[in-house]
């Protein structure tokens, strides 16, 4: 099968062209200007942006978290992403207590099966035992399984999936031997537990007091701790969805030493701030996941972080919940209100909207974050994350002219409300294709349950082409 995308504006990271684009069996095999080949379907890409598939590193599909399971399984989260423009996901296999890590993710591969992706899919690994499940041992040998990242929570205490200080620094000696990237929750679980306790016992058990019982600080004193941590045990570092200017000054800090820390920043923390949660009744609870919403200040202080590369790449953490029904298990004790939200399917959406558009990044370096960073950051790159000759075909047709408003009546989660409820956008993926097929074309879903693929990455540092993760 050959597709000739015609006459695009191609963007990636570094360029901004327009150009043909010639796809030959799933990877792209030609790319220039009026390109003289015949193929068995054209595309006009004419006034479009052509764009790679989107990236997104953190997902939580299909997953026991807060005592209820997350309300996309890898068929319908991979629709919602497809829809969004993102085209390949790494999503968080779970090694629960007791289990040893060669069984945690045989559990994510069988979700696999069950329930067929319709993008690619990569997994990391979340630990949460060294002590009767899984040996240190045993972790060395996961990126012979082609999982090249860990994650562990600092927060979350008295759950499966808390660590402590110990664990945290085992795994990175673990990581810093094998190649792999250590992805961290940053937060003070001890302090936040007091708090937490403290506002219950003064009957505060609103949606709000999930934020002002997470203060910053508690993001920015264990996001120091793991940087810090990472550096005795000489490991790379992925500080996840951060939040606030407390967590961003040690990152900068690490980042001007040279040290190999990273963070990123999610979609939500961009937009949604402490208003949302701070509703009356219970509607703050779709707000509801950590770190939690900050006051609406601190959006311009991610912008900058992000337009620097401070942060290097924007997520989701997408972890579906209902509203009813899920949400409402805490609806009189905010503690028990599961935490995380949807977000996949407008990532591109609303990056393009709020950064793009109102000139806060370039097209190039919304690229570099939604797509090109996390696949060189997760050993995905050059097969993922760029437009580029023996690159997968995993392109985005976008239409930087149509108008769409987000909704949870339109979307593809199987979640009962959205994030960015009636926010109106201008620019819309109109085609995604995978690997060279067609999986979204003006807004109808093409591709057949199972046409994504687990993705074996290579370790961190290495390049992933033709399958195979060879030195960089
Ligand atoms: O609230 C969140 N973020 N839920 C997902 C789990 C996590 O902490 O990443
Ligand atoms: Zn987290
Ligand atoms: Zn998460």
């Amino acid at each position: 099968m050959s597709v000739l995308i015609r006459n695009g504006r191609i963007i990636t990271a570094a360029d901004d062209y327009v150009a043909d684009i010639f796809i030959d069996n799933e990877h792209i095999s030609l790319i220039g200007e009026s390109l003289d080949v015949e193929a068995d379907q054209v595309i006009d890409a004419g006034d479009k942006y052509v764009l790679p598939g989107g990236v997104d590193v953190h997902t939580h599909m299909d997953t026991y978290f807060g005592g209820t399971t997350t309300a996309d399984n890898h068929y319908d989260g991979t629709v919602s992403g497809a829809f969004g423009g993102t085209t390949t996901i790494v999503d968080f296999a779970v090694q629960y207590p007791g289990e040893s890590f060669a069984e945690g993710l045989a559990n994510w591969h069988g979700k696999l099966e069950t329930n067929k992706p319709v993008i690619d899919v990569g997994f990391h690994l979340i630990v949460t035992d060294l002590k009767g499940g899984g040996s240190l041992e045993d972790l060395a040998k996961l990126p012979d399984e082609g999982v090249t990242s860990y994650k562990l929570f600092m927060a979350y205490k008295g759950t499966d999936f808390y660590s402590d200080d110990e664990a945290i620094f085992k795994t990175m000696k673990v990581a810093a031997a094998n190649g792999s990237l250590v992805m961290i929750h940053a937060e003070n679980a001890d302090a936040i537990d007091v708090l937490v306790k403290e506002a219950l016992a003064q009957g505060n058990t609103a949606p709000k007091y999930h934020s002002l019982t997470r203060p910053p600080e508690t993001e920015g004193e264990a996001t120091n701790r793991a940087i810090q941590l990472a550096r005795i045990a000489r490991c790379p570092v992925y500080i996840v969805h951060v939040s606030c200017q407390d967590a961003i000054d040690p990152i900068q800090r690490a980042r001007e030493a040279g040290w190999d820390v990273w963070g990123e920043t999610c979609t939500q923390y961009l937009r949604v701030d402490f208003s949302h949660i701070d509703q009356p009744g219970f509607e703050g609870a779709k707000y509801v996941y950590t770190p939690p919403p900050r006051p609406k200040e601190n959006q311009d202080v991610l912008w900058n972080a992000v337009r620097t590369d401070v942060l290097s790449a924007i997520s989701t953490d997408h972890c579906a919940f209902l509203w009813d029904g899920q949400k409402t298990m805490g609806k009189d004790d905010f503690s028990k209100i599961p935490n995380g939200a949807p977000g996949l399917e407008n990532r591109l959406h609303m990056i393009h909207e709020f950064g793009v558009r109102t000139g806060r990044i370039s097209l190039n370096r919304m690229v570099e974050l939604l797509s090109t960073n996390p696949a060189k950051l997760f050993g995905l790159y050059p097969r993922k994350g760029t437009i580029a000759v023996g690159s997968d075909a995993d392109i985005v047709v976008f239409d930087p002219n149509r108008k769409v408003t987000i909704s949870a009546s339109t979307h593809h989660s199987k979640s009962d409300y959205n994030l960015f409820e009636g926010t109106e956008v201008t620019g819309t993926p109109e085609i995604v294709l995978l690997r060279g097929n067609v999986l979204v074309e003006n807004d109808e879903l093409i591709a057949s349950p199972g046409i994504g693929q687990f993705v074996r990455r290579a370790k961190f540092g290495h390049e992933l082409k033709g399958g195979a993760a060879v030195a960089a």
